[in-house]
């Protein structure tokens, strides 16, 4: 018998899978996590008590460690389903962090963080216009000299993605490589199936799972420029998002780009 098939969204199915259950099983990730995290904290040179916006936090990993760093933490993430496990992981570690759903368009904070970050590439999911606003908002969220930092693919660099199989809680997870549209300027979502053992079905991605995960490349030169256009003074560039800090070159693993206001 046919396996009954559906078409899933990014929050009713997708996130959860992708950026807890998936996320969970990459080898190293705690680590990597850690090195972010210390990354972060000395690069925005923040200090015990300071207030830091995670903007689009996902499952709230970062926050999390941000807060067992003495940060005052507030994360936000569009997909309630990754809130809730943000909440329920911060409560279960007895932590104190901030977690709400929402729109990095519609972000209405005024000087209320030393620091704001946008890690794992989530900058760029908009058209050009609306781009440019997250980062005008994001630099009313900071106080005077606060940071904000982008965690970016380099677009010099892109990896090249594999289809690959993962054994995931429940079934197993078909993932197509990314598609590169070089024209646009845009890395395409990835798109997935997953067989669901448990329930006997096959998962696709309806067009909004597809969508949260299209993201504009801006090159150095781009993203400086719209920096400067919305306020940002000093703008500096690393090669990767751990310490030690590396310059930023072509073959750069990422591009993380520090803003001050
Ligand atoms: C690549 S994930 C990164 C998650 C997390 N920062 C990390 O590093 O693991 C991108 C995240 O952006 C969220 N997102 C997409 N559009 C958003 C929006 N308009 N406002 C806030 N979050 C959004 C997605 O739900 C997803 O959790």
């Amino acid at each position: 018998m046919p396996l009954e098939k559906n078409e899933l969204g990014w929050d009713e199915f997708w996130a959860e899978l992708f950026r807890v259950r998936h996320r969970r099983s990459l080898q190293g990730i705690a680590e990597y996590d850690k090195m972010v995290v210390d990354f972060c904290i000395q690069v925005l040179d923040l200090k015990q008590n300071q207030f830091i916006l995670d903007i689009a936090c996902g499952a709230g990993d970062h926050s999390i460690l941000f807060s067992k760093n003495g940060l005052k933490v507030t994360g936000f993430d569009l997909a309630q389903s990754l809130v809730d496990v943000a909440i329920s992981r911060a409560k279960e570690e007895e932590i104190e962090v901030t977690f709400y759903k929402g729109d990095m368009r519609d972000l209405t904070f005024s000087e209320n963080f030393h620091a704001a970050v946008l890690l794992s590439h989530s900058f760029g999911f908009f058209d050009h216009e609306e781009n440019k606003a997250v980062l005008e908002k994001s630099h009313e969220a900071l106080v005077d000299g606060g940071r904000l930092l982008l965690d970016l693919i380099n677009p010099y660099n892109v990896p090249r993605f594999a289809k690959t199989w993962t054994e995931l809680e429940g079934g197993y997870l078909l993932s197509e490589p990314h598609m590169l549209d070089a024209q646009a300027g845009m890395l395409k979502g990835r798109p997935a199936t997953f067989i669901d053992i448990e329930d006997s079905r096959l998962v696709l991605m309806n067009q909004d799972a597809l969508s949260n995960n299209d993201i504009r490349m801006y090159t150095a030169l781009e993203i400086k420029e719209l920096l400067e256009d919305v306020g940002f003074k000093k703008i500096e560039f690393y090669g990767q998002n751990k310490l030690p800090r590396m310059p930023y070159s072509r073959d750069s693993e990422r591009m993380v780009v520090v803003a001050t206001k």
